[in-house]
């Protein structure tokens, strides 16, 4: 049985660290897993992501972040995700299109009615199974942000916008509970990857299952 998740948070949330050791966890119990990231994942992507965290892209409107960030995605989901899923595999996705609905939606104020059907285009309306939201406060993710360094372009953004990604984050997992899983990401890494396995546990395949 196939599985698709995805894994959603702030900048500086950890997300990126909980998906690997998710990853990791279940390799170890003899799943397939396919990981990959957005923007990123194929060689497009990854071109498309140097453009977007590279110095042209505070120039950019939103709209064409948007779409950059929508081909990443499209190129992504047709060459990775599907084969993968088609597969048998496990895809663990580092963002996908509900970072565009909390940063260009909640954050920068485009119309999530637009960004769901420019979605739909680039996925063809594929929506994962579940999506963990590793949350935390702005000021905690801003600053271990600062201190891991290198370039972000949302890192020297205020506070204020963090927060309306986060609140946007929330929001979302409130109107499809079934979807969603939120954790606090506040904790160790280890800390933060057990409480993520307890809430999984229930709806993770079987290793006959997805094998
Ligand atoms: P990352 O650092 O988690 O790889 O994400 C790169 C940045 O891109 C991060 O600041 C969030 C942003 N982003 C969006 O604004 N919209 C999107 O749709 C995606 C996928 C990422």
């Amino acid at each position: 049985m196939s599985l698709f998740i995805t894994f959603e948070g702030t900048d500086g949330s950890g997300k990126s660290t909980q998906a690997r050791l998710l990853a990791d966890a279940l390799r170890r119990r003899g799943h397939r897993v396919v990981e990959t990231r957005e923007p990123g994942g194929t060689d497009l992507g990854e071109g498309i992501r140097e453009l977007i965290l590279g110095p042209a892209a505070p120039d950019a409107t939103p709209l064409a972040m948007t779409l950059l960030y929508s081909a990443s995605r499209a190129q992504l989901v047709d060459a990775v995700i599907r084969p993968a899923l088609d597969a048998g595999a496990i895809v663990i996705a580092d963002r996908y299109i509900d970072s565009t609905l909390a940063y260009q939606g909640h954050g920068l104020g485009l119309d999530r009615g637009l960004l769901r059907a420019i979605n739909d285009i680039a996925t063809g309306g594929l929506m994962p199974s579940i999506t963990v939201v590793v949350d935390i406060e702005p000021e905690v993710a801003m600053s271990r942000t600062e201190r891991r360094g290198g370039p972000n372009r949302f890192d020297a953004e205020s506070a204020t916008f963090h927060r309306r990604v986060r609140d946007g984050y929330l929001a979302l997992a409130e109107t499809e509970p079934q979807r969603w899983i939120v954790v606090n990401g506040s904790g160790s890494p280890a800390e933060v990857h057990a409480e993520i396995v307890r809430q999984l546990e229930p709806r993770l395949p079987t290793l006959e299952e997805a094998s």
